[in-house]
């Protein structure tokens, strides 16, 4: 099939590569003329794992190319909306100007039968609105929302090997037609067995929300149990082991420690919370408020931890912050809780240095005032204390003694509880985690 992919952030630049590696002919659009020139010579403007090799496959059959001009979308049957919705500053909201401008743009060079599909996380009745406005501009073509659930860092392996395939769609014979052109577009995972589900508009926008809630419930959850272990002397990575052996609570998602950043969870909660205000359904989701509390909380006790090993003040101490990005396998640093900590214990007075094995450069510019190195034994050379911000295998994997080399305090504090915690004391560390004695 003949396919349009508008915006190639995090989210479009893999479905477009994904999509040209299903067999489909694929054009990616992107105002950021940048990030197109390096698309086009088929490097990943950004670090996810399997991309540019994706890339190299995919461009070397003629299956996909990229460009500024929106024009050139024309011809394509299908349409998939792919920009960002960050948070707007200073207010909960989303901000919606990328995804009305891409559909404003695009609408010009729909034909009849076309489908337009959505794609973007978007607050619910985005998607009737868009399908309003298509009835006025182009009414022989359908609007799908079709919300997705990528991971960054296995993006690739989530946009081919898809959890389920979820389709809003319109009721009758329009809703049919589309839904038979995606099933088309997404042949190869439903011939794999992917699960669907074919609802309406307002379901399909909520499920999104709805997934990316329950995660970062879940991860508050486990900080919660963290708070509470740290005033008993229990440990929260036992107790994680132990409430995840039943199948109904499972233990994935139950990593406590500095909790969730990203350019998701974070603005999607706050985004969902001020919809549902909108709306008068406000009281449905006031819980959302205390998980955003909880997350916060844990990176200003990173921060108090890090202070009590140094025996109470971090005036003038070097710091060592071992990760940047907001998890590994990316070098995303939207709303990190790495740079938060870091940034903190600048501001209170500490000499940090900030090292990620990727995410450095953007760090970098969203941080200009922190200090960089490009390694762990760099950014550890002479610190009083190590952070374990972000866990990197290679943070993960550090040897205590030689690394205890390179240190003037051995004092580690692990933001994500992976470091054995018997290993570095046996090394002569003091260790010390979020949620453990
Ligand atoms: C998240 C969702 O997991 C995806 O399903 C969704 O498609 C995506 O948002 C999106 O809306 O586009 P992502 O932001 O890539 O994906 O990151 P996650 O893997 O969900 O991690 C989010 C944060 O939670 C990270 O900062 C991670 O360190 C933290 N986390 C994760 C924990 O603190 N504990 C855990 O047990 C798991």
């Amino acid at each position: 099939m003949r396919i349009s992919v508008i915006g190639c952030g995090y989210l479009g630049a893999v479905h477009a590569a994904c999509m040209a590696q299903l067999g489909h002919d694929v054009v990616g659009v992107d105002v950021d003329a940048e990030k197109v020139a390096l698309l086009a010579s088929g490097r990943a403007p950004f670090f996810e794992p399997g991309l540019p090799e994706l890339l190299e496959e995919t461009m070397a059959t003629g299956r996909l190319r990229f460009t500024t001009d929106l024009a050139e979308a024309a011809g394509a049957q299908v349409h998939f909306v792919c920009v960002g919705t960050p948070q707007k500053r200073g207010e909960n909201a989303a901000d919606m100007r990328f995804v009305d401008a891409a559909v404003e743009g695009i609408l010009p060079h729909l034909a009849p039968g076309d489908v337009l599909v959505g794609k973007s996380t978007v607050p619910v009745g985005t998607a009737e609105r868009i399908a309003e406005r298509l009835a006025e501009v182009q009414p022989g073509a359908t609007l799908v929302w079709n919300p997705e659930f990528l991971r960054e860092g296995f993006a690739v392996q989530d946009t081919l090997h898809p959890d389920r395939l979820v389709y809003g769609i319109p009721a009758g014979p329009d809703g049919a037609h589309a839904q038979a052109v995606l099933d088309e577009v997404y042949a190869t995972p439903l011939a794999d067995g992917t699960p669907q589900v074919v609802t309406d508009f307002a379901t399909a926008q909520l499920v999104k929300v709805a997934a990316n809630s329950f995660l970062a419930t879940k991860i508050s959850f486990i900080n919660a149990m963290a708070e509470l272990c740290e005033t008993t002397g229990a440990d929260v990575t036992q107790l994680a082991d132990a409430i995840g052996h039943d199948a109904r609570i499972g233990r994935r998602f139950l990593n406590a420690g500095l909790g969730f950043g990203g350019g998701c969870l974070p603005k999607d909660i706050r985004a969902f919370m001020a919809r549902a205000g909108e709306l008068g359904a406000d009281q449905a989701l006031s819980f959302l408020r205390e998980v955003d509390s909880i997350n916060m909380r844990r990176r200003v006790r990173m921060v108090d931890l890090a202070r009590e090993v140094c025996d109470g003040s971090i005036v003038g101490r070097k710091v060592a912050v071992l990760g940047a990005a907001f998890k590994p396998n990316s070098d995303d640093v939207r709303d990190s809780p790495a740079l938060s900590v870091a940034a903190q214990m600048a501001l209170q007075g500490a000499t940090v240095v900030v090292t990620d094995p990727e995410a450095v450069a953007n760090a970098e510019r969203a941080w200009p005032q922190l200090s960089f190195a490009a390694t762990a034994e760099e950014a550890a050379a002479g610190a009083d204390v190590v952070l374990l911000a972000t866990e990197w295998q290679e943070y993960r994997d550090l040897d205590p003694h030689a690394f205890g080399e390179v240190v003037r305090g051995k004092r580690v504090v692990d933001g994500r509880n992976v470091l054995d915690p018997g290993k570095w004391r046996a090394a002569g560390w003091v260790y010390r985690a979020l949620g453990r004695p």
